[in-house]
């Protein structure tokens, strides 16, 4: 099939790379032209594992080009697909302007029959809106579609190539044909429904999981004051499957460029028609404080925090990104700062794109995990990256002032820290938090 995807973030270019790679024709389009030429030479411009190599052998193949011509890439195709950007506005709802403006370019560059495919998160209803301003523009048939897009960073790749399920939102039977033969490869499980609730599909899914956080985190603040241990109880829960195992990992709470963003715009959706989402609403408070824990725990250890200096290892809201959007990191950060402290980071691969959200005098920017535990008065763990694993933690004790460990993202097993000297803080598993000596205490 022939294909345009508008937009190259993560979503369009992970989608257009993965339909180029079953064997389709994909174009795609960005407004950007630095991101077109970096993309059109071969490169990525954000860090996904395995996205490069399958972009290359396609582009070599002749299946996938990049441009910024839309009005071309939309006459060779059969499918439009939508995957630009659907930031916050500062009440929390979608902003559409980038949605309504790839319509309007659409319906004015329509020469014959297209299926016009959203893969964009957008509130309920917004189909219909796109599918009235491309209307508005041209009297060529087109058909429209939801189908939301379930990827995560990191494994976007894998995600998109082997998806739990495919939702197709449309009213059009030929659509559904057309689209059901597109998705066929990647798996048997395509659920097709309505536009409306093919959109809501992606926003409950988003809140739901996002939900599953805030309550892990909040048992794990609970399990820290009786002396439970958080991951033995979201063990012992997920093998129910009714609940099931993923996403029952406590740490400083969700960041991304997905959680924060649809979690807010879903409270609004549900606002805009008299509905107080209560649940949801708690969900964002519990993780907005979540990541303070951080700093509460440095209280505890270290007392006043102005003039010590504290390590930072992980900046991503994630490992396996660069993407620090809505990171944890940020506000702890930001914090910390304020608070007087000097701060030590380090992230194998995000610092660039981190230092666009904070920079200070008080941050010096390390190149390696060893060096920015030098000299520090307390390490802090905020992203779970692998090389954190496999460090020896008591040489990491020697590099330091005071052996002050404190463990966003419970990294570290009791066997490692047992023989150390750290005094060691990690999320809801209290057996492992020695507060008052310097030696673990084991349940
Ligand atoms: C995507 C989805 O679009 C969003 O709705 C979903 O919730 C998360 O994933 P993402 O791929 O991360 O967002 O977006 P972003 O990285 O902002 O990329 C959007 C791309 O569209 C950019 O490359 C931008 O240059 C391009 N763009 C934007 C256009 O080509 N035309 C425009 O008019 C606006
Ligand atoms: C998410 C959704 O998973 C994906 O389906 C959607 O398309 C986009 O949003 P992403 O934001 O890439 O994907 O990452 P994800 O792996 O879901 O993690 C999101 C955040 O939740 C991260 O900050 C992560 O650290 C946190 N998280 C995740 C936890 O704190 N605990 C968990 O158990 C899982």
């Amino acid at each position: 099939m022939n294909i345009t995807v508008i937009g190259t973030g993560y979503v369009g270019l992970v989608s257009g790379v993965c339909f180029s790679e079953l064997g389709n024709n994909v174009i795609c389009v960005d407004n950007n032209l630095e991101k077109v030429t970096t993309l059109s030479e071969g490169n990525v411009p954000i860090y996904e594992p395995g996205l490069k190599e399958i972009m290359n052998s396609n582009m070599k193949a002749g299946r996938l080009s990049f441009t910024s011509n839309i009005q071309e890439a939309i006459s060779r195709s059969d499918i439009i697909i939508i995957a630009v950007g659907t930031p916050s506005l500062p009440n929390g709802e979608a902003n559409l302007s980038y949605i309504e403006l790839v319509a309007r370019e659409i319906g004015s560059y329509m020469d014959s029959y297209k299926i016009i495919m959203t893969k964009s998160t957008v509130p309920v209803g917004t189909n219909d809106r796109i599918e009235e301003w491309i209307g508005s523009l041209t009297t060529h048939p087109f058909d429209m579609a939801s189908v939301p897009e379930f990827l995560r960073e990191g494994t976007a790749v894998q995600d998109t190539l082997y998806p739990d399920r495919i939702v197709i939102g449309t009213r059009s039977e030929r659509a559904i044909a057309i689209l059901r033969e597109l998705h066929g490869p990647l798996t048997d499980q395509i659920i097709v429904t309505d536009i409306r609730s093919a959109e809501m599909i992606k926003y409950a899914s988003n809140a739901f999981l996002a939900t599953k956080i805030s309550f892990i985190n909040e048992i794990s603040n609970i399990c820290e004051k009786v002396g439970a241990d958080v991951s033995r109880v979201a063990e012992g829960m997920g093998y129910d499957k009714r609940i099931g195992a993923s996403f029952l990992k406590a740490g400083i709470g969700y960041g991304g460029s997905c959680f924060p963003k649809d979690t807010q715009a879903l409270i609004q959706i549900a606002g805009n028609v008299d509905y107080d989402f209560k649940l949801l609403k708690s969900v964002v408070e519990v993780n907005k404080d979540q990541r303070f824990n951080i700093i509460r725990k440095l209280d505890e250890a270290l007392g006043e925090l102005e003039g010590k200096h504290i390590a930072v290892w992980g900046l991503a809201f994630k490992p396996d990104t660069d993407d620090v959007r809505d990171a944890p990191a940020i506000e702890i950060i930001q914090r910390l700062l304020d608070l007087g402290a000097k701060v030590q980071a380090y992230d194998p691969i995000a610092t660039n794109n981190f230092r666009k959200e904070v920079d200070s005098p008080s941050i010096t920017w390390e190149n390696s995990a060893m060096e920015a535990a030098k000299g520090a008065d307390a390490l802090c763990v905020l992203t779970e990256w692998k090389e954190f694993m496999e460090i020896n933690l008591s040489e990491l004790a020697e590099y330091m002032n005071q052996p002050v460990l404190i463990d966003g993202r419970n990294i570290y097993a009791e066997n490692q820290i047992a023989d150390t000297s750290f005094q060691y803080y990690s999320v809801g598993r209290p057996g492992l938090t020695n507060i008052d000596g310097r030696k673990t205490a084991v349940l």
